[in-house]
């Protein structure tokens, strides 16, 4: 039986990578969660498990339009975030950060209710410091080729802190870092997702420069824990925080792991370092760590382990 008492969230993005997931894990608390997507990028098999649930709702709806709902708190995650999907509709892309972020403001204003925000490690843009504390202000190219992107979020953690400065919204703003994991897109260039499909397809995977340029990988179902952590946590903070593991690995080890956990006969070819490749990816997750009491818990072996079987399902491989 359903206590009445608990709540009704509005997950944006929610038929996405790390929306379907956030469904999941407030569904199991026992909320009623409405999620408003409009396909760009989010698939219907990442909400299929869902649909049976009578408190899970799905609406077709692009948050760039206004949107008047009844619910009492919300996550706004929806925005393509890899590069390949937001550079194929940079304008677009923009619209979503920016109209959708003024949308849903407008919306939690009206409702005087909670709103978190899912920004990005990419605000910090190529970092001069390392790793990003959240007092970094970032090195942002702002009429590359990602500033769509990075500068949509960095426009959309503005408006956050201006409706809570000028109508004292209770805001919530997560600075995520690269997030892998079941539901990942498979053609969405990222570096996991992409050893991962081809290291099953037995197909050459590529290492640009040496590979000895290090990333840091958070496992979903951690980076959801922290996301409800922030949205859960005593009035009064704001963030912005970084959420994201700082445990390091070079490239060569992931290709080098995964080729060990796939039992893959490909090979590792390596290719020219593209331009503007950080050497380094890293969050300072000390803010984290104090206000939240989160970190991360799976290691990696175990997340790519999850992300090789969801793939293998995908690729009927
Ligand atoms: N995955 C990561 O590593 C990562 C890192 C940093 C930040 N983020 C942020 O987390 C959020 C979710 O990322 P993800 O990896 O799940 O990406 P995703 O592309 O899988 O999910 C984004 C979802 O938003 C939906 N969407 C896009 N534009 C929309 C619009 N105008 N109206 C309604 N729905 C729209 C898409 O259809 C998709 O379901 C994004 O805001 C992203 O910027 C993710």
């Amino acid at each position: 039986m359903k206590n009445y008492l608990n709540k009704r969230i509005l997950v944006t993005g929610g038929a996405g990578f790390l929306g379907s997931h956030l469904c999941e894990r407030l569904l199991k608390d026992g909320e009623e969660v409405l999620c408003v997507d409009n396909f760009y990028t989010g698939r219907r098999t990442n909400i299929a498990g869902l649909l049976s649930n009578p408190y899970f709702e799905v609406l077709r709806h692009d948050i760039t339009f206004p949107l008047y709902v009844e619910v009492d708190e919300i996550y706004n995650l929806a925005c393509p975030a890899s590069p390949v999907h937001y550079q194929f509709h940079p304008i677009q892309t923009t619209k979503t950060s920016i109209h959708g972020a003024i949308n849903m403001l407008g919306l939690a204003k009206r409702l005087k209710i909670k709103i978190l925000q899912a920004s990005t490690s990419e605000v910090y843009g190529n970092p001069g410091v390392h790793p990003q504390p959240e007092t970094y202000s970032g090195n942002v190219n702002f009429i590359g080729l990602r500033s769509c992107y990075d500068e949509g979020k960095r426009c959309a953690e503005s408006l956050f802190f201006d409706y809570h400065r000028q109508h004292k919204l209770n805001i919530r703003v997560a600075r995520i870092f690269n997030t892998y994991g079941p539901r990942m897109h498979p053609n969405d260039g990222r570096v996991v997702s992409t050893f991962i499909v081809k290291a099953l397809k037995n197909e050459d995977i590529t290492v640009h420069g040496d590979g000895e340029q290090t990333r840091s990988f958070c496992y979903v179902n951690d980076l959801t824990e922290g996301l409800v952590e922030l949205m859960n946590c005593p009035d009064g903070f704001t963030g912005p925080v970084n959420l994201g593991n700082p445990a390091e690995i070079s490239i060569l080890e992931l290709a080098e792991s995964v080729l060990k956990l796939t039992g893959s006969k490909s090979k590792i070819v390596f290719k020219p370092l593209p331009p503007d490749d950080p050497r380094k990816r890293q969050p300072d997750i000390t803010l984290a760590k104090q206000k939240l009491n989160w970190q991360p818990v799976t290691p990696l072996e175990e997340g790519l382990k999850e992300t090789i079987h969801y793939f293998r399902m995908l690729l009927n491989v």
